[in-house]
């Protein structure tokens, strides 16, 4: 009997140490580096792994990759450059570093190049280029000589963001078309300012572009054809997928655990109580002001029809006083003069979103207007068997089953009083709302992992480069 026991006390504490460290240093460390306002629609992510890695704990996704029969293994000599339009903690940045790991597992030569290339280089950029070259990625400068003769030797250039399309004319110049050919470009935006000649005006003539949504990229086809006059080219649709780090925190029901005691104390919030949480970084676009309005009329619900539902919290992960200061006074202003303070909690701008996963029961994703172009906290939240309250617009309609894994409701003012009515149904049914948690989790086992998406790059990259082959030798 004492065997196992003693067994076990070092294995939680090793884990409670983990936990504890990921905890500390997101927030006394991570916090300081998040940026402001970020270009891409998916906020920042990832920083579990990067919380990780800091702590310098082992690591195991490489090691078990040559199990499985890599999809990208055909990428092994293969020679690609990646444009990015900034090195930072945001979702399209990390996305490209992803896929450079994924890269350099098969072997492939992975040449990395910042556009433009800030002036200083803080703690975060220092980091990121130092995790890059531990996993062998080539860091190198995005102007002179070395960078077009890697362009015109690469067999695949990946172009990431529209942004990232200034570099083309800045540095290339005349070479541009020996280039266009092999290129791929990675889009992950839909806002109005991004269709821009001056970024996308080499789009139609590149090897293909790669989008994170149907609805996205129906809206890029759409514009571009309706504002610029041009026409996309080969147009693939790539879901993304949960990366391992993620995955690990999420199937360990003991980190499970430690993070939903720890951040539920935190908040100041009961076991026994319910959390319902919007993480994305606090802005109109994001919906966190309707979110509180339902949120409002829920309880305002359950008290007319004096329905028996444990205590309803309301949290917003993605607070920035200095970003959005007359968006972020608006909202508390709401809470006081509702008087809802004790029951709303507001939580600054994070990029260790695992453990609020762990702590609370729904996730609101309440993006307005076109909605997420994907979103990766919908799929992050169900790999935690959480249920999704989503707004019936963009990558939440391809992610989120409706009636299933969650429930939708429509933008604007109208979806108001249906968020706070699914609110309430979520509350009053334990039994649906954790088998909606479980449907999500297994949709997500089914389509949303990190093999599914390197899988759906593989198909992408081979048809590339096969077409820039055909384009060379003709
Ligand atoms: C694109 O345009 C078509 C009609 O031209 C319209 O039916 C569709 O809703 C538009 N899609 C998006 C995502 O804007
Ligand atoms: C949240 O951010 C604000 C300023 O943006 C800061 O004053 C406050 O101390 C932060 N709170 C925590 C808990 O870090
Ligand atoms: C979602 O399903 C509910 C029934 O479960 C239905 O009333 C609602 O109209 C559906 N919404 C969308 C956007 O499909
Ligand atoms: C490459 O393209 C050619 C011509 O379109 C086709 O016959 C061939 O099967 C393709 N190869 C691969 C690997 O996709």
């Amino acid at each position: 009997m004492a065997k196992p026991a003693a067994g076990w006390i070092p294995l939680f504490k090793k884990r409670f140490v983990l936990f504890v460290v990921v905890i500390l240093s997101v927030s006394t460390v991570f916090v300081c580096f998040i940026r402001g306002a970020s270009a891409p629609c998916d906020p920042p992510r990832n920083g579990l792994a990067a919380a990780v890695d800091r702590a310098k704990l082992p690591r195991h996704s490489d090691v078990d990759v040559g199990a499985r029969k890599n999809p990208l293994g055909f990428m092994r000599t293969k020679l690609v450059l990646l444009v990015s339009h900034e090195l930072s903690l945001s979702g399209g940045p990390l996305l490209l570093m992803e896929l450079a790991f994924l890269l350099r597992i098969v072997g492939s030569r992975v040449v990395w190049i910042t556009y433009p290339k800030s002036e200083e280089t803080n703690e975060v950029t220092y980091s990121l280029e130092h995790k890059m070259l531990n996993r062998g990625v080539q860091v190198i400068s995005a102007k002179g000589q070395e960078v077009i003769d890697t362009a015109l030797k690469a067999d695949l250039v990946i172009l990431n963001t529209a942004v990232a399309g200034k570099w083309l004319d800045a540095v290339l110049k005349e070479r541009v078309p020996q280039v266009l050919p092999k290129i791929l470009w990675w889009i992950h935006e839909m806002r109005g300012h991004y269709f821009k000649l001056e970024y996308v005006k080499h789009l139609p003539f590149v090897a293909g572009a790669m989008i994170d949504s149907h609805t996205t990229a129906e809206y890029w086809k759409n514009r571009t054809r309706d504002r610029l006059k041009i026409q996309m080219p080969e147009t693939y649709v790539v879901h993304l997928g949960n990366s391992k780090e993620l995955m690990e925190v999420a199937e360990d029901s003991v980190a499970r655990r430690v993070l939903r005691e720890h951040i539920r104390e935190s908040l100041g919030v009961r076991s026994g109580d319910l959390l319902f949480a919007i993480i994305n970084s606090v802005s109109r676009g994001k919906g966190q002001d309707l979110f509180l309005h339902s949120f409002h009329e829920s309880l305002k619900l359950i008290q007319e029809q004096k329905l028996q539902v444990p205590s309803m919290h309301a949290v917003i992960v993605g607070s920035d006083m200095n970003a959005q200061t007359k968006f972020e006074t608006e909202l508390r202003d709401f809470v006081l003069k509702r008087g809802i303070q004790d029951r709303v909690h507001f939580v600054n701008k994070t990029l260790a979103v695992a453990p609020y996963l762990a702590a609370i029961d729904v996730l609101v994703q309440n993006s307005q207007a076109r909605g997420e172009c994907f979103g990766r906290i919908t799929i992050e939240a169900m790999s935690f068997k959480l249920p999704v309250l989503g707004t019936s617009a963009g990558g939440t309609t391809e992610i989120v089953v409706n009636g299933s894994t969650g429930l939708l409701h429509p933008v604007g003012k109208e979806g108001v009083i249906l968020l706070a009515k699914n609110m309430v149904k979520l509350a009053t049914h334990v039994e649906r709302r954790l088998t909606m948690g479980k449907k999500g989790y297994e949709r997500v086992k089914e389509r949303f992992m990190e093999h599914h998406m390197a899988e759906r790059i593989a198909l992408v990259l081979k048809e590339v480069l096969n077409k820039s082959a055909a384009h060379s030798h003709s």
